[in-house]
């Protein structure tokens, strides 16, 4: 069953893009519309919300969500091609930019995609329906391809392990679900794996689908291409998820501040309260920055 996707740090978003009435805001990870429809709330019909989302399936929900709104363009697409989009839609700079990194729980559970290693389905991993599914990427990579995979984008110890395991089950029959994928790393890991707190597949299947997805390149070609999309005062809200991409745009902030490009408005990212973390478990993660366009 399809889980709808609650919005983390919802009101400190919100705060961090101030928004004026008259804004052209873009969501550049629309999914369902949760952000999206608390901006639309802030800004008047005047204003304008593009959202962008690499999942067809996820927009339609959003269409229907957003419905009652005038103002809003939803379009597939990448937001790493953002000033290319803005062109192609002959839209202006824009006033403020979201970015919410990663999955949604839409995907998690239920998409019937892979990217749960407690469901057995097909192992795609992709958000997009353009991107190589995850199977007939390991099928191709080397064992220190995988090996430096899992362990540069999963941060795993026993990555070289890991690695000869699904490599050499690849020699015998291409692994094809996420249950025989999670099956393999558990032969491979040892068995009092972070003393029974995480599962042995966490990690691995992070490194998978950050790879499949090439979300970490995807980061730096929209931080690299800010000052493309955002007008001067424009402000950027990023909230990350892991260790990998919070790193990405905090180093990326700090030297476009140095060049004089934009003001960091987060000294410390911003995270969730315990109220917020209490009911939803994985804004426990989430890390906001901000900037804004000088
Ligand atoms: C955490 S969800 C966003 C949730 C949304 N803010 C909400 O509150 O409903 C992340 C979304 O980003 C999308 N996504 C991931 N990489 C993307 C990219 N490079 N370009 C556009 N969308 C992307 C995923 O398909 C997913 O729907």
């Amino acid at each position: 069953m399809k889980t709808s996707h609650e919005p983390v740090l919802l009101n400190e978003v919100v705060d961090a893009l101030n928004l004026h009435p008259d804004a052209f805001v873009i969501d550049g990870t629309v999914d369902g519309g949760g952000h999206a429809e608390k901006i639309l709330e802030r800004i008047s019909p005047q204003g304008k919300l593009l959202g962008l989302d690499l999942d067809p399936e996820l927009l339609s929900d959003c269409r229907e969500r957003l419905r009652k709104f005038p103002n809003v363009i939803l379009r597939q697409g990448n937001y790493a091609n953002l000033p290319e989009v803005l062109a192609a839609e002959k839209l202006p700079k824009a006033d403020a930019l979201l970015l919410d990194l990663g999955f949604s729980s839409g995907q998690l559970d239920g998409s019937g995609r892979g990217f749960a290693f407690n469901a057995d389905e097909p192992l795609t991993m992709t958000y997009s329906p353009e991107a190589e599914p995850a199977f007939q990427v390991l099928a191709r990579m080397r064992e220190k391809e995988i090996a430096e995979m899992i362990k540069e984008l999963g941060e795993e110890r026993y990555a070289i392990k890991i690695a000869r395991a699904i490599y050499s089950r690849e020699r015998r029959a291409i692994i094809r679900t996420t249950g025989e994928l999670a099956e393999t790393i558990r032969s491979a890991a040892p068995g009092n794996y972070e003393h029974g707190r995480l599962n042995p597949a966490t990690r691995t299947f992070q490194a998978l689908r950050i790879y499949v997805n090439d979300e970490l390149g995807n980061l730096r070609r929209l931080l690299g291409n800010l000052p493309a999309i955002l007008a001067p005062g424009g402000r950027a809200a990023i909230i990350s998820f892991h260790s990998l991409e919070d790193r990405i745009v905090k180093h990326s902030f700090r030297d476009m501040a140095k060049a004089g490009i934009l003001r960091v408005l987060t000294k410390k990212p911003v995270e969730a309260g315990e109220e917020e973390t209490a009911f939803n478990p994985r804004a426990r993660s989430a890390k906001l920055r901000a900037a804004q366009l000088l």
